[in-house]
């Protein structure tokens, strides 16, 4: 880890944030966003395309000043003293970092030069990242011949060349197939335990489940919940109760038997003859209280489960709309370039 000298010790979390704003013309981007995240803590920033997650990122990595409002990092202003910021953060960003022209190792090296590390660091650190990220066999290949998991992968890395205190990843497993992201997970999982301190950006509520310690849920550039991924589960109302009604046209009788095990109205598919219900709490009782009702009426159900909520629940409970309709038409631009990869 680098460490200014210069800088007075800092006793306060790694990252706090006070009431940011930043405008893009009209474009209301952050609209007065409060964050903090203790050292040594994962924070997953999770929100909807267009939501101002990139924008944070930025101004929190000093690519980007802030129209008003506060950004420390480690208790250096990204405004007053964006040098000392960058000296003790690694940034992976959504577009990429890496010259396709050069190879993973060569990417690395020129990182490390970056960082005025000397050579014989520089190329002992590439060597360690190519092997970690599994990367050993294409190291000295042109990155333009990666695959998308590769190149993930090797951004990831070069964001650690310079061993940051502070790691921000801008959405690291978007566009990746399970397996990679799994391999991604487990990556992020070894660097928070080695004790960097990491702020993620996701669109996947189970991503910012398994690694973050707090979520923050932004829309349109303002923070609407905060907290545990149980939490925010809790917010949504617990698990879903899901099944099919075998006989189509007894749909609403069978909405009718559910109803009450659930505070707010069942959602149902009627043409699919699906329903939905949030449960409070655990799905196991409302799961056999729901066949026992179905059954005394015999209505026949197929595919009956319970299911966690997931992050289209978890939008949908907050904002009213689905992860994948933030309605800034900005964003709706933005998303063509990568919906064709979203499950
Ligand atoms: N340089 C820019 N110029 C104009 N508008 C911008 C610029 N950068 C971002 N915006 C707008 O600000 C809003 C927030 O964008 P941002 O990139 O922060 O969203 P995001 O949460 O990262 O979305 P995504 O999930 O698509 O990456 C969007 O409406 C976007 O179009
Ligand atoms: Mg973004």
């Amino acid at each position: 880890m680098t460490t200014s000298g210069a800088q007075p010790t800092w006793d306060g979390p790694a990252v706090y944030v006070e009431g940011v704003h930043k405008s893009f013309g009209e474009v209301q981007a952050l609209r007065g966003i409060d964050l903090v995240v203790e050292r040594g803590h994962v924070l997953g920033l999770l929100g909807p395309n267009g939501a101002g997650k990139t924008t944070a990122v930025k101004v929190l990595t000093t690519l980007l000043a802030p129209d008003r409002g506060r950004a420390l990092v480690e208790g250096r202003d990204v405004v007053r003293s964006p040098e000392a910021v960058r000296e003790i953060i690694g940034l992976a960003g959504q577009s990429t970092a890496i010259q396709e022209e050069l190879t993973g190792r060569e990417n690395l090296e020129i990182m490390g030069r970056l960082y005025h590390l000397d050579a014989e660091t520089r190329r002992r650190r590439a060597g360690e990242l190519l092997e970690r990220f599994d990367l050993g066999e294409a190291a000295d290949r042109p990155t333009r011949g990666y695959s998308g998991g590769m190149q993930r992968r090797l951004d990831l890395a070069l964001s650690l060349v310079s061993r940051p205190a502070v790691l921000f990843l801008d959405e690291p497993t978007t566009g990746l197939d399970p397996r990679s992201r799994l391999g991604m997970w487990e990556v992020i999982r070894e660097l928070v335990s080695s004790g960097t301190t990491l702020l993620l950006t996701t669109q996947y509520l189970e991503e910012a489940d398994e690694l973050a310690d707090e979520i923050v849920v932004i829309d349109h550039g303002k923070v609407i919940a905060a907290g545990t991924a149980q939490d925010l589960k809790n917010r949504v109302g617990g698990d879903v109760v899901e099944f099919h009604v075998v006989e189509r046209d007894r749909t609403a009788e069978a909405v009718e038997a559910v109803r009450a095990l659930s505070g707010s109205a069942p959602s149902v598919d009627a043409d699919a003859g699906r329903v939905s219900i949030r449960v409070g709490g655990s799905g196991s009782s409302a799961l056999v209280e729901t066949v026992r009702r179905l059954d005394a009426r015999s209505i026949h159900t197929e595919g009956l489960g319970v299911r966690r909520p997931s992050l289209e629940d978890v939008f949908l409970a907050l904002t009213g709309h689905g992860a994948a309709e933030g309605d800034a038409p900005a964003s709706q631009a933005r998303r063509g370039r990568r919906s064709g990869r979203r499950s």
